[in-house]
């Protein structure tokens, strides 16, 4: 672990992510003392307000507060905003100078002091009540790679609470994210309330309680009450969008449409294709049934209107997200009025009905000043004119939207998917998809050949099917957005996976102050089987990180540091050996969980 005492023990590797663009050491420390201000020029609302913000930050770190002062103070931490780019860190960037005397942080715009003090703060040990805080001297200069730096939560499947989201957002901001993409709507819930249509939230905010294996659960009983569920209300979401803006964040909620409308649906069936009454989705086997409105009810794009006025009234970010994806289109061959709507307008195919239909809402959302973003198959049939594409199937969609002229964000399945495990599946035990801490620091958001102004940046997705209380929200976010955060804020020819492994490490000492809920599986052994030249089957165990000793046993012993050690090699298989335990070591100490497995259960190696 970090040193918590005395970072300046560990001059090439502060313990910063996302790395900042340049640091240079320079000598001596910068002490805080009861003297220490935060000096800023008077009459600034906006840098009085960041100011505030760091002492309450800087309170919760270390049990003590600074006054913000105008007046210039022999102690100080200044913040300071530039009349001139003269080295050109745009508006997100910062210049961070600490000298034993002062701590001057520069920059263009106000969110650049917000990233600075982000910085500064995690030179400071985590600990509260310690005696004297002591920092090294340095210089820095730091902008972002990207202008997109996204995470989304899905609070659909499961909900989460006002505060919960609040803290989400808090901890993002810590790590210069600036994009928080709130996936409101989906077949298991409606999360905001919309005053003109009620039932939205009255009906579709609410299913039936289940637990475990989302795919698999069995479906409503006849008369059981739909007791789960909650939303937002109008004024929660304007205190979340206040308290982001605070943070630098900006809001791009998500409204799923044409697909992925079950809780709609259920509240207002008469916009599906087929108007029967269903409940809302709680992800029961066989799928959503009909989970998408109707194209040819032109009802359904007034109503679209509405509601999205009333979003648009809420969210002052320049985009609003209409989903788009995972459309099933067999609703809209068997409805007459689709049918119809296809004939009329001489659509090929139901992919160019769906464009015809996401086509519309980008109309509807540009006359309220907004513009539209979708998942990537908002592409079929035709890309709206001026839509911004959401690329996660893959890369491809992407490509062929920058191609196109439009703007793209990159959340590829096998980089950005947060909610697949993260660790060998025998400890995670979730189920679904597989993406490991470094995989996600290997992520490239800028395919070869692609004009890199068409790239926004990037994004992680947490879907919350397998997710349904925040502290395994939090565990599936953490550490995996420390390496995306890096990947998104910092030069790409500074991305080194061994200099990154211990600063973040060094975050886990705050993860643990703020009981964030962090995996530790990059500490876990990994296992699988190999055939050797003769066929015959041997284990191999590898680690996410260097360093780790691996212990193992094959007799229902819990290993320790006195078990066998595993070396390069990949072992034998005992005979009559049905099961291995294994546990990691580092410096005389376990760091991982104890696997333990059915040799038949263990994977083939790729
Ligand atoms: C998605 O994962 N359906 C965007
Ligand atoms: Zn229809």
């Amino acid at each position: 672990m970090w040193s918590r005492s005395n970072p300046v023990l560990i001059q090439d590797r502060w313990p910063l992510v996302p790395a900042p663009v340049e640091v240079k050491n320079l000598t001596g420390t910068f002490q805080f003392s009861s003297k220490t201000r935060i000096n800023i020029s008077s009459g600034d609302n906006e840098v009085r307000k960041i100011a505030e913000l760091f002492s309450g930050q800087l309170a919760s770190l270390t049990g003590k507060s600074l006054k913000v002062s105008t007046r210039s103070e022999k102690q100080s931490i200044r913040l300071e905003l530039n009349k001139e780019d003269d080295i050109c860190i745009g508006n997100e960037g910062y210049t961070l100078h600490i000298s034993p005397q002062n701590i001057t942080i520069e920059a263009n715009k106000p969110a650049g002091l917000f990233y600075g003090i982000q910085t500064l703060l995690q030179f400071i040990p985590p600990v509260k009540q310690q005696g004297l805080v002591e920092i090294p001297c340095v210089d820095i200069v730091d902008y972002p790679r990207f202008k997109w730096r996204g995470l989304m939560l899905d609070v659909s499947r499961y909900f989460f609470t006002k505060d919960e989201v609040k803290r989400y957002i808090d901890q993002m901001s810590k790590y210069k994210y600036n994009v928080f993409h709130w996936h409101l709507t989906d077949d298991p819930g409606w999360r905001m309330e919309i005053k003109r249509y009620p039932r939205l939230t009255e009906i579709g905010a609410w299913r039936v309680p289940r637990i475990g294996l989302f795919y698999r659960f069995p479906p409503p009983e006849p008369d059981e009450i739909s007791s789960y569920g909650g939303y937002y209300t109008q004024d929660d979401i304007k205190e979340v969008v206040r308290y982001a803006s605070d943070r630098y964040i900006t809001i791009v909620p998500e409204i799923d449409i044409p697909g992925h409308s079950k809780a709609l649906i259920a509240a207002y069936p008469e916009t599906s294709c087929n108007g029967a009454q269903g409940t809302v989705y709680a992800g029961e086997t066989g799928g959503p049934g009909e989970n998408v409105l109707c194209t040819g009810n032109e009802k359904n794009f007034e109503m679209l209107d509405h509601i999205l006025d009333e979003v648009v009234s809420l969210f002052p970010g320049e985009y609003i997200h209409i989903g788009g994806d995972e459309v099933n289109k067999e609703f809209w061959k068997n409805c007459l009025k689709c049918q119809e709507l296809k004939k009329k307008h001489r659509l090929k195919d139901e992919h160019e009905l769906q464009s015809y239909f996401i086509k519309r809402v980008e109309k509807i959302i540009e006359s309220k000043g907004k513009r539209l973003i979708g998942w990537d198959e908002i592409m079929e049939g035709g890309l709206a004119p001026n839509a911004t594409v959401m690329s996660w199937r893959g890369t491809d969609g992407g490509i062929k939207a920058a191609k196109a002229g439009h703007k793209v964000i990159m959340t590829p399945t096998n980089f950005c998917y947060l909610d697949y495990m993260q660790g060998e599946p025998a400890i995670e035990r979730h189920g679904g998809g597989y993406l490991r801490a470094n995989t996600v620091y290997q992520f490239e958001p800028i395919p070869e050949s692609i004009d890199p102004a068409y790239i926004l940046g990037g994004q992680g997705n947490i879907w919350t099917e397998m997710i349904s209380n925040y502290r395994k929200v939090e565990y599936m976010t953490w550490p995996r957005a420390l390496a995306l955060s890096e990947v998104l804020w910092s030069p790409s020819a500074k991305r080194n996976w061994n200099n990154f492994v211990p600063r973040m490490e060094a975050q886990f000492d705050r993860f643990d102050q703020d009981k964030v809920n962090y995996a530790t599986s990059i500490y876990d052994p990994e296992i699988s089987i190999m055939k050797d030249a003769k066929g015959n089957s041997q284990i191999v165990f590898t680690t996410e990180i260097h360093g780790l000793d691996i212990y193992y046993t094959f007799d229902f012993t819990f290993p320790d540091k006195f078990s066998m050690k595993y070396t390069d090699n990949p072992i034998r298989i005992p005979k009559g050996a049905t099961e291995i335990w294994a546990i990691t070591y580092r410096d005389g100490k376990p760091v991982g969980r104890l696997l333990t497995i059915h040799i038949e259960q263990i994977k083939l190696q790729e």
